[in-house]
């Protein structure tokens, strides 16, 4: 299916590309793999997403929005950013977020460890504050996740406990049910299950999978849907984009959950990608996860830029025009490649650069500047080529 405006990549290259993925394993957070897909930075790298001229005059300097337009009101489906509590309160962060987005995620604040970090102990509090944002700035929430299948944020309490798959299924029910319950009607979507299977489309270690069977992946989408039969339910994964192993797995998953009866509405693509990712293969993931009637949320989309990690790394206007330029493939991808009924949304993993997991808590080596909004908060090329995507531009 060729896009309607992003350049085209003939099947070899694309097929060359999903193949060089699979011959090693990365992590979510840094994918080394996908840096070997970001292009060589070239000087001429001058392919601009629009010219400067289509530039709104009335952009305060540096920055690229469009008069009269935002993200939430140029798309038909939501826009999301992943938020932290603790930035609620600050500004430009929270202006921005009620101008340009229509529903909020969280990177941390709806997990397991958050919501019950010992046992029968429910923390709602900063939760609740990220709901009560939402609601009162006519936000949808997506609950970000019931069960992430990695021990290393699960608490300790669920890692030592004794017994088996029935008391673990016990604990399993009671966090899902407790969880959706206390959220029903404010929280409409759910990553019930996140990153669960490896790139070659096994299954991740973890205490769920060791206590209960692989069959625990669809214990969890039984158990929310029972506790929520109106929130649609994901399962959320990194790099199915590449229509690999992995993605194959999760629709033969989703095929398996249809025929036994339990609700599986659909995938997150996680979209934590980079420049040189190509968005022909990405369009053809969509294709076919959208081919079996599944939901498609890109959930928490960021188009990294560092390239082999050079020691100082600045984010040049070339650099920015490519990203924006990505952005906007991919948003096209999406929009062409999912049929509207099937256009769970699109969010982004954070608001602002500065806010970015990429420079936070990592090695200076690792810092980046993924996101639409610069680190002051204004709209980047990448900002402006999303937006062109959804205005048809
Ligand atoms: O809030 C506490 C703070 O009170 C404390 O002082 C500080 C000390 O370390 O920790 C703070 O919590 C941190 C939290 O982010 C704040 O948002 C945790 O340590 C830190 O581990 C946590 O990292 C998050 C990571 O998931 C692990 O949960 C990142 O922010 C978040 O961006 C990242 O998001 C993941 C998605 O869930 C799944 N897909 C990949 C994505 C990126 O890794």
């Amino acid at each position: 299916m060729a896009f309607t405006n992003p350049t085209t990549t003939n099947k070899f290259k694309a097929a060359a590309i999903a193949l060089a993925l699979f011959a090693s394993s990365f992590t979510a957070c840094k994918s080394s793999m996908e840096e070997d897909l970001a292009p060589e930075q070239s000087a001429d790298q001058t392919e601009t997403v629009v010219s400067a001229n289509d530039l709104d005059p009335t952009s305060e300097k540096g920055s690229y929005h469009l008069k009269g337009h935002t993200l939430k009101k140029a798309f038909s489906f939501p826009i999301g950013a992943a938020v932290v509590y603790e930035r609620l309160k600050n500004e430009p962060y929270a202006s921005t977020l009620k101008k340009e987005f229509s529903r909020l995620s969280s990177e941390s604040n709806f997990k397991f460890h958050m919501l019950q970090p010992k046992e029968g102990v429910f923390t709602f509090a900063k939760a609740d504050s990220i709901v009560a944002f939402a609601q009162q700035n006519n936000m949808q929430v997506h609950g970000h996740t019931l069960i992430w299948a990695l021990d290393g944020v699960t608490p300790k309490w669920v890692l030592e406990h004794k017994g088996g798959a029935k008391e673990f299924e016990a604990i399993m029910k009671n966090h899902i049910y407790t969880v959706m319950k206390h959220f029903k009607g404010k929280v409409t979507s759910w990553d019930v299950v996140n990153e669960a299977l490896t790139p070659g489309g096994g299954y991740v270690d973890n205490i769920w999978l060791r206590k209960m069977g692989e069959g625990y992946l669809l214990k969890a989408f039984q158990f929310a849907s029972e506790a929520d039969p109106s929130a649609k339910l994901f399962a959320n994964d990194y790099s199915q984009e590449y229509g690999g192993k992995k993605l194959s797995k999760y629709l033969r998953i989703a095929d398996e959950a249809k025929a036994k009866g339990i609700r599986f509405d659909g995938l997150g693509f996680q979209m934590h990608t980079v420049l040189r990712v190509d968005a022909n293969m990405i369009q053809q993931s969509f294709v076919r996860t959208a081919a079996k009637g599944l939901l498609v949320h890109i959930s928490e989309m960021d188009v990294a830029l560092r390239y082999q990690k050079p020691k100082t790394f600045d984010l040049t206007d070339s650099l920015s025009r490519a990203q924006g330029k990505k952005y906007k493939e991919i948003v096209y991808a999406y929009i062409n490649g999912v049929p509207k009924h099937l256009q769970w949304g699109i969010t982004t993993w954070g608001v602002g650069d500065k806010d970015s997991y990429f420079n936070r808590g990592y090695a200076e080596s690792n810092h980046d500047y993924p996101l639409l909004f610069s680190k002051d908060y204004k709209a980047k090329w990448a900002y402006r080529g999303f937006i062109e995507a959804g205005l048809g531009r």
